[in-house]
């Protein structure tokens, strides 16, 4: 059996076509219930949905031998897999932003409300600026409208969010898509099948 952490949502939906069209389907999984994880014993295929930033864990720790995750999880945990493809979906940037009459003049640390502290703690190291970093969980573009920040360091997709909370881009640093990726010890045994399907869906992205 190949097991294929999906991230849960839209991403992962069109990720499982790509195995589907790679020859890997699994018609169960288009069940409309609560289950979790899913197989098909013929293909030898067994897919289970988690939580988006949980793919890389699975897979690292190999309870998954491939996955799909975001090149900033990668980034951002460093997790010990192999990256194989990038899928050319989930686009997005990692960004500044701020309130727009905010601009950071230098003149002191600047405070920096993220959850991805890593990311922004090497971005701002790499432009020499000081910054006092204060990781949050979630609804991020809520801290430099109370004050908890002058910036955010966050990911972008539409915008919708940022404008919508007044906030604007101050700098795109980084383009994020969504990556195929593998258990190092499965990649070595069960090659042959992680190779089909890297090309099968190499083949779907250059012929979109
Ligand atoms: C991300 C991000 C922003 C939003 C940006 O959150 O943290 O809030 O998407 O997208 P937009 O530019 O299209 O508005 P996500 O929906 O992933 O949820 P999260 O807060 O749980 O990370």
């Amino acid at each position: 059996m190949l097991n294929v952490a999906l991230p849960k949502g839209r991403l992962g939906e069109k990720v499982y076509a790509m195995f589907e069209a790679a020859g890997f389907e699994c018609p169960s999984i288009k069940e409309n219930n609560r289950k979790l994880i899913f197989e098909n014993e013929e293909k030898q295929v067994r897919y289970f949905w988690v939580k988006p930033s949980d793919v890389s864990i699975y897979v690292e720790r190999g309870a998954a031998d491939i996955g799909v995750a975001g090149k900033d999880i990668l980034l951002e945990y460093e997790p010990n897999v192999y990256e194989l493809l990038d899928l050319d979906i989930g686009k997005c940037h990692m960004a500044v932003a701020g309130p727009k009459d905010f601009n950071d003049d230098g003149t002191r640390t600047l405070r920096v409300a993220t959850k991805f502290t890593n990311i922004a703690s090497n971005y701002y190291d790499s432009i020499g600026r000081d910054i006092d970093i204060i990781k949050l969980n979630g609804s991020i573009e809520i801290a430099p409208i109370l004050g908890l920040s002058d910036v955010i360091v966050d990911i972008v997709e539409t915008g919708t969010t940022l404008r919508e909370n007044n906030l604007e881009v101050k700098t795109k640093f980084l383009p994020i898509s969504a990556r195929l990726i593998a258990n190092k010890s499965a990649y070595n045994f069960k090659r042959e099948q992680i190779e089909k399907i890297v090309s099968s869906i190499k083949e779907q992205i250059e012929n979109d």
